[in-house]
């Protein structure tokens, strides 16, 4: 296997809710050589609804690709190196399109769209229904976050998708299914699956079996015809048809939470992590035992590393705004110039008048499942500055971490002792130390930081015998690491405050 000075190079697609990125690793060093990033605008047509472009997805998928090909040769680095390719991608996002024509019947609907709500209701019978209801079979809520909902909203409300479904021409798929179709030849035999981690968002498949569940699929009214098939997360899947990789094949794939906890090596039972993207997802690995939560938390597939491999899974606590407050601060308040700044402006004012902000922009996830919270911002006063409620913003990531550590601490028995990072926000210092701060327990960052596409990255090797990293024999991962440095009665009087913000959230009638 070995090729020019790097050896084999492993590709990730990674499709955020933000951005597009490929990026190339060296197979026997992790090392990123290269990669491109094309940012993916958010479409909003009403209050609440957030839309992206499939098709402009796919061409960001190909020409990221195409142009890191470039970079590579700039580096006197052969593409032809690349062996295989990952794709870890935003979970739950809906796309429906014609098997026939290949165009989509619909914008995709992304994961934080609430307009689903209705949908909820009708689901939960008015609450006569428990949230909780189908937990036993899927490990998630009724709630508007995943696919299930958006599948049944855009039948319902779609007249082409009725068509669709009704001339049996719909295909369903999470970005991953959407992508893959497309970069395997599309309307010309493209393969329509997706794998067991995203499976696991949409609501429709059963936990324990790994199948579509008929009762599921019932509850919602969503035919089973339209849905992809589940394989595991590394398994050689096809070919590439699309790009100047094409021919390559596509041997790894994951959500992308569950792609940076196998990118950040929690392969063993207790280990967790969280990403600090858009949301944030602090996830834990509960081996290969299926743990239901009783404090709000979600059960979810964490991966499976080949047909024939146990599957293993996780808790999760879901945290919708994390990222994605800053760029409201940015544009809509428009008291930060760049997102990169915050750390900055909140470090210049003082600590006296503390303001709390409850970003509940897609109501509440974890622990609350509470769609009709609405966001806060308290404790104004006359002193208050733009820095203050940035730093409020940055504090809330924190806290929010906090309310899912907590419910995290009380389903598996106790706490965890220390949390590993990763994502984009977690360049910011100032908010890790908040974080270790106010949870009490060392924070640990990679130095590496890609852990998400890693992940893939790694997936795919492993299905193609080119190992990235070692998985038989891992190494610590070189870290930095965040001590909490606040006493226990600051830390208790700070989150005692939060919790009344979020009951003042709670407490929004509409
Ligand atoms: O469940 C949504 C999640 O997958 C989105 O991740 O990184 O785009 O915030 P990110």
């Amino acid at each position: 296997q070995e090729r020019g000075r790097f050896g084999p190079l492993i590709g990730s697609i990674d499709e955020g809710t933000s951005s597009t990125r490929f990026l190339v690793f060296a197979a026997k060093t992790a090392e990123v050589l290269t990669y491109h990033q094309i940012s993916i605008p958010h479409i909003t047509p009403k209050e609440g609804w957030v839309e992206q472009d499939p098709e402009y997805i796919l061409k960001s998928v190909i020409e990221t690709i195409n142009i890191t090909c470039d970079n590579l040769k700039k580096l006197d680095i052969d593409p032809a190196d690349i062996v295989a390719t990952g794709i870890t991608n935003q979970r739950e996002t809906t796309v429906v399109w014609d098997r026939i024509t290949g165009k989509p019947l619909h914008n995709a609907l992304v994961w934080l769209d609430v307009r689903t709500g209705s949908t909820v209701d009708k689901i939960l019978q008015n609450g006569k229904r428990n949230k909780n209801f189908l937990t036993s079979l899927c490990g998630l809520p009724v709630s508007t976050y995943f696919s299930a909902l958006k599948i049944k909203w855009l039948i319902d409300n779609v007249e082409p998708v009725k068509e669709a479904i009704d001339e049996k021409r719909c295909m369903f798929g999470t970005i991953d299914s959407w992508l893959i179709w497309n970069l395997t030849g599309g309307i010309n035999g493209g393969l329509h699956i997706t794998d067991v981690t995203n499976a696991s968002r949409t609501m429709l498949m059963n936990i324990d079996t790994l199948s579509w569940d008929p009762q599921l699929c019932k509850v919602f009214d969503i035919p089973m015809n339209i849905l992809p098939e589940i394989r595991s997360s590394s398994e050689i899947y096809g070919y590439l048809t699309e790009s100047v990789l094409a021919g390559i094949p596509i041997s790894g794939c994951l959500g992308d939470q569950q792609a940076a906890l196998v990118g950040q090596m929690c392969f063993h039972q207790g280990q967790a992590k969280s990403t600090y993207g858009t949301g944030c997802f602090l996830l834990y690995n509960t081996g290969t035992a299926i743990v239901q939560s009783s404090h709000g938390l979600l059960t979810t597939v964490g991966y499976q590393l080949g047909p024939s491999k146990p599957t293993v899974y996780a808790l999760e606590g879901s945290v919708a705004v994390a990222g994605v407050a800053m760029q409201w601060l940015r544009d809509n308040l428009q008291i930060l110039k760049n997102t990169g700044d915050s750390a900055e402006l909140a470090k210049s004012v003082d600590e006296v008048g503390e303001v709390y902000f409850v970003p509940a922009f897609s109501g509440l996830y974890a622990p609350y499942w509470r769609k009709d919270a609405r966001s806060v911002i308290c404790g104004l006063t006359e002193e208050t500055k733009p820095g203050h409620i940035i730093k409020a913003a940055l504090e809330a990531v924190a806290f929010q971490t906090r309310d899912i550590l907590e419910a995290m601490a009380l389903d598996c028995g106790y706490p965890l002792s220390k949390l590993l990072v990763d994502g984009g926000m977690t360049a910011n210092n100032l908010l890790m130390q908040i974080q270790a701060d106010y949870c009490g327990i060392p924070v640990v960052r990679p130095l590496m930081a890609e852990t998400t596409s890693l992940g893939a990255a790694m997936a795919a090797g492993n299905a193609k015998g080119v190992k990235v990293w070692d998985l038989d024999h891992i190494q610590p991962v070189p870290s930095d690491i965040f001590n909490p440095s606040i006493p226990e009665n600051q830390r208790d009087m700070k989150y005692a405050r939060w919790k009344m913000a979020i009951a003042r959230s709670l407490d929004w009638v509409d």
